[in-house]
């Protein structure tokens, strides 16, 4: 017997039960919802060698999804020798033919964006991405008037003074050697997130248990498991530091913030930057003081703090909105925050977060909103189902972003996530290889969400590999977009800043499956150099396209073309 749990009342939850032998589905209850009468499935098992016993989300997300299956039993011929077995789950290792651990390197190499931008009479600051032995010092050639350089930190800070970009070239160098790349500095208004941002968020790991504490923990595992050395810098809190607001309007901070500032300073001591969270409505969707009719005030007071970064969350704004459509109704309050921002004496990357509603990705740009990054769905959580449905609905979107403004479609699940509670994530280590590569590939703020306390090696890993990372950071800002689909398995490319074309074979099905990458489709011709960027291999030259076997719910990366 199948059907959704009584747990769901009327209508919610969508799931369809498949009885699957040897490979063919042999039995399907069709889309159920709750409330609906079970249904019995009943299947002839004469021969069979592998049953499988699959729940799907029906198509349209697992929110509420809780399905059953009552009372499974399978009936033996009488007096049968052999039982059937459980095939065991299969082993979360990720296959070594898909992965090689990126080595350390102890020679001295830059990493991060090569562009970067702010507003001139602002506070700068940039952290030069770098790995190499320690200690490692650090130059910079042709910086901007009003920048300096700390050469042992590596933290450039100051005031921009005039509009205008300038190639700087940075070098850094320790007892091995030295290495030298150009960074970029345009200072213009509204010159954020050249490169979609890159850092840790509180919300996936401890949701309303975060704290000052764990805030300076993530802050200070940036920086030692080296993830800031390639280009990781934002420290952002989530929902649920907020206190009241003082007789005079002022936003206070609770008790597990007592001082904002002083936070805030000791993030960017370490060369990192800050972030916060707030909505436009009255409360924030955790029921804390929001930002409605203080939306200047709330700005200052960021400024102040010293913050660098504001995710605003529709939350329950939609018991004041208003508007001749929805559009309207949706664009008003992050025009708002907009000038309110504006007002502010500092740079705040601005990420709208209202879940992808009325076409966010149409108007997120727009001057009158000038969003960095908004939201393209809902929230994610750390299964397959999630993962799947969400990279899959942000083809077609790859036009709306580009430098400056990006699709979120939210942030990271690996390492241990849990919303208040940690475990270590429920995708297997080739769906974490597809999550990192495919946020890569659609140039998605690239936001941790872990609890940074545990940080595993794997996670790490993942986290780091500088060819994957590259693809996010590349200076030309175009994101990747759909160019073949079969069913489940998909082709994703994207033209990159030196003449290649970074590609992504994506297998969502539950098969190991062939992709092929045509050439034609990703819009190069000839014979193409190709390298397969998480085993750091060249693979040799291939004329009219690269095919491979794909695992499962997994990817593979490469890179076509040489290099400018
Ligand atoms: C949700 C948002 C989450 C998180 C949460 C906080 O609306 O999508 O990412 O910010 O609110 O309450």
């Amino acid at each position: 017997m199948v059907g959704v749990d009584d747990e769901k009342i009327g209508s919610e939850g969508s799931v369809s039960f498949e009885v699957v032998v040897d490979g063919k589905k042999v039995a399907t209850s069709g889309m159920m919802r709750g409330g609906d009468e079970p249904k019995f499935l009943n299947v002839d098992l004469t021969g069979a060698k592998k049953l499988v016993l699959r729940v799907t989300d029906a198509g349209d997300g697992e929110s509420s999804d809780h399905a059953d299956w009552g009372g499974s039993v399978l009936l033996l011929v009488p007096g049968s020798a052999t039982k059937p077995v459980a095939i065991p789950a299969p082993v979360l290792k990720v296959d070594p033919a898909r992965y090689i651990p990126v080595a350390t390197v102890p020679k001295p190499a830059i990493h991060g964006p090569k562009i970067t931008g702010a507003s001139p009479g602002k506070p700068f600051q940039f952290m030069i991405p770098a790995t190499g032995t320690a200690p490692l010092s650090y130059s910079a050639q042709g910086l901007p008037e009003g920048l300096t350089l700390d050469a042992k930190t590596g933290i450039i800070t100051g005031k921009l003074q005039k509009s205008g970009t300038t190639e700087v070239t940075l070098t850094v160098q320790n007892a091995l050697g030295s290495s030298s790349r150009k960074l970029s500095i345009v200072a213009g208004d509204h010159k954020l997130s050249l490169t979609p941002p890159m850092g840790w968020n509180s919300w996936n790991s401890w949701a309303g248990a975060i704290d000052a504490d764990k805030v300076r923990t993530s802050a200070d595992v940036m920086i030692k498991s080296g993830l800031a050395a390639h280009g990781f810098n934002f420290i952002n809190i989530d929902d649920t530091w907020e206190g009241m607001r003082d007789a005079s309007g002022e936003i206070q901070t609770n008790k597990k913030f007592p001082d904002m500032k002083g936070l805030c300073d000791y993030v960017h001591n370490q060369g990192l930057k800050f972030g916060i969270y707030s909505s436009p409505g009255a409360t924030t969707c955790a029921g804390f003081v929001a930002s409605l009719n203080f939306e200047d005030q709330d700005a200052a007071s960021y400024a102040k703090w010293g913050v660098d970064y504001l995710k605003y969350d529709w939350c329950s704004y939609g018991a004041v909105a208003t508007g001749v459509d929805e559009k309207d109704k949706q664009m008003k309050p992050y025009q708002k925050m907009r000038l309110a921002l504006d007002k502010a004496d500092r740079d705040i990357v601005y990420s709208l977060c209202q879940y992808g509603s009325a076409n966010v990705w149409e108007w997120g740009a727009d001057k009158s909103v000038l969003g960095n990054c908004w939201r393209t769905t809902g929230d994610i959580t750390d299964t397959w189902s999630s993962l799947k449905n969400i990279y899959q609905a942000q083809a077609g979107h790859e036009k709306y972003a580009g430098p400056g403004h990006w699709n979120d479609p939210d942030m990271l699940i690996v390492g241990r996530v849990g919303w208040g509670n940690p475990h270590p994530t429920r995708l297997s280590p080739n769906a974490q290889l597809l999550h990192i590569s495919m946020w890569a590939m659609i140039a998605s703020p690239m936001l941790i969400g872990c609890d940074m306390g545990k940080l595993d090696d794997f996670t790490l890993q993942i986290l780091t590999n500088d060819e994957i990372l590259d693809i996010s950071q590349d200076s030309l800002g175009k994101a990747a977009g759909r160019v073949a689909k079969q069913g489940d398995l998909e082709v994703w490319s994207r033209l990159l800043s030196d003449g290649t074309t970074a590609v992504c074979l994506v297998n969502a099905s539950d098969e190991e499956a062939p992709i092929t990458a045509n050439w034609t489709d990703i819009g190069v011709t000839g014979k193409q150099r190709v390298r397969d960027l998480w085993l750091h291999k060249n693979l040799g030259k291939m004329a009219n396209g690269y095919t491979k076997k794909v695992p499962a719910r997994g990817c593979i990366v490469v890179k076509v073309g040489t290099p400018k």
